[in-house]
């Protein structure tokens, strides 16, 4: 059976409330959760191949941040046939997050998060990274409560990610989400340099096409490789601001991805990623533009196979439309 240990945990995992299983996973010992991965094993390529920043993907399915803040469910990700794993969002100093902290599976496949940038700061996910990484790409998301702590995060990670995705977009801290606007966010631009790593734009969801535009041309005034679009959306939740991820996303999802396609100069990299709840959802995203997707809501709902599961199904329904083409 494909994921045989990790399936099995997860089914004890999903027995508990979804924050005393998330909180479980971040305080496991990195050295059990990488053996599980090991034990567990890869299943076999999903497709369908895509390249992104130079690397061929066996798919094009990856784990959105928030799965893992700090690195040590990198070989789990692996594990889970991930074609990518993005890791984060990492601050540039230890932060505990937000209290209460609410983590909620909704019954239409969706959650309500509100964790407010739970992070180690950089440094035990650089010495995890630097101890050993599994053979999928690895990308950074990095936040920050001021301009210059992009810029010291960036610097931090940067020897040890692939590509970092700048999230200027969650929904639940105050001092942080006033990066949405880009007129703020464009303050960030300065600290991030010499851009290698290569930087993608994390935006929130929109359906306004003047604020998304906005957002394409700081990403390229900053020179940034591409945007990832979106973090979660946000809603007001017993009274506290928290993030909605899921099925209610994806057509602003879609419809981003569309619109920055048709914007956007050649070669500039798109990642979807909101309510991605199965393949056909994939498959559109990467018909409509994307280059690679996302999931998380997903995850917590499907279990440890979702991206796996995900691509196959995507591969199908993008092989049935060259069927029916
Ligand atoms: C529990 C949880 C934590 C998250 N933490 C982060 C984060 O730290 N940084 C970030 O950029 N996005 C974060 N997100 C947003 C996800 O990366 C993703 O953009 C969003 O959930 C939409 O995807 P989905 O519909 O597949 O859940 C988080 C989402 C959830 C559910």
């Amino acid at each position: 059976m494909e994921g045989g240990i990790l399936t099995l945990g997860w089914r004890a995992l999903r027995l508990l409330p979804p924050l005393v299983a998330w909180r479980i996973l971040h305080s496991a010992p990195p050295w059990l959760l990488d053996a599980i991965a090991k034990a567990s094993g890869r299943p076999p390529p999903a497709g369908p191949r895509v390249e992104l920043f130079g690397r061929r993907l066996e798919s094009p399915v990856g784990v959105a941040a928030g799965f893992d803040k700090d690195g040590r469910l990198a070989w789990i990700a692996w594990a889970m046939g991930a074609g990518f794993h993005v890791i984060g969002s990492v601050l540039p100093h230890p932060h505990e997050g937000v209290k209460p902290k609410i983590l909620v599976r909704l019954p239409d496949g969706g959650t309500i998060n509100r964790l407010g940038l739970p992070s180690p700061g950089p440094r035990p996910v650089v010495r995890r990274l630097k101890e050993g990484r599994p053979p999928i790409p690895i990308a950074v998301s990095i936040a920050a409560f001021t301009a210059e702590g992009y810029g010291e995060v960036y610097r931090s990670i940067a020897d040890v990610a692939d590509w970092v995705e700048v999230n200027i977009s969650c929904p639940n801290v105050v001092e942080h989400r006033y990066f949405e606007d880009p007129s703020v966010a464009a303050a960030i631009c300065d600290h991030l340099k010499p851009r290698i790593p290569p930087l993608l734009l994390k935006i929130p969801p929109t359906r306004d096409a003047k604020r998304l535009e906005e957002y394409l041309d700081l990403a390229r005034a900053c020179g940034f490789a591409g945007i990832v679009a979106t973090n979660t959306r946000r809603i007001r939740y017993r009274g506290f601001e928290a993030g909605l991820g899921g099925p209610a996303l994806f057509e602003d999802t879609l419809w981003a991805i569309k619109t920055l396609r048709e914007w956007a100069p050649k070669g500039f990299v798109l990642i979807g990623v909101g309510g991605v709840t199965n393949g056909a959802k994939a498959a559109a995203l990467l018909k409509a533009g994307a280059n690679a997707v996302e999931v998380l809501s997903s995850i917590i709902h499907r279990g440890p196979l979702a991206p796996w599961l995900i691509a196959l199904e995507a591969l199908k329904e993008l092989k049935r439309g060259e069927g029916s083409a």
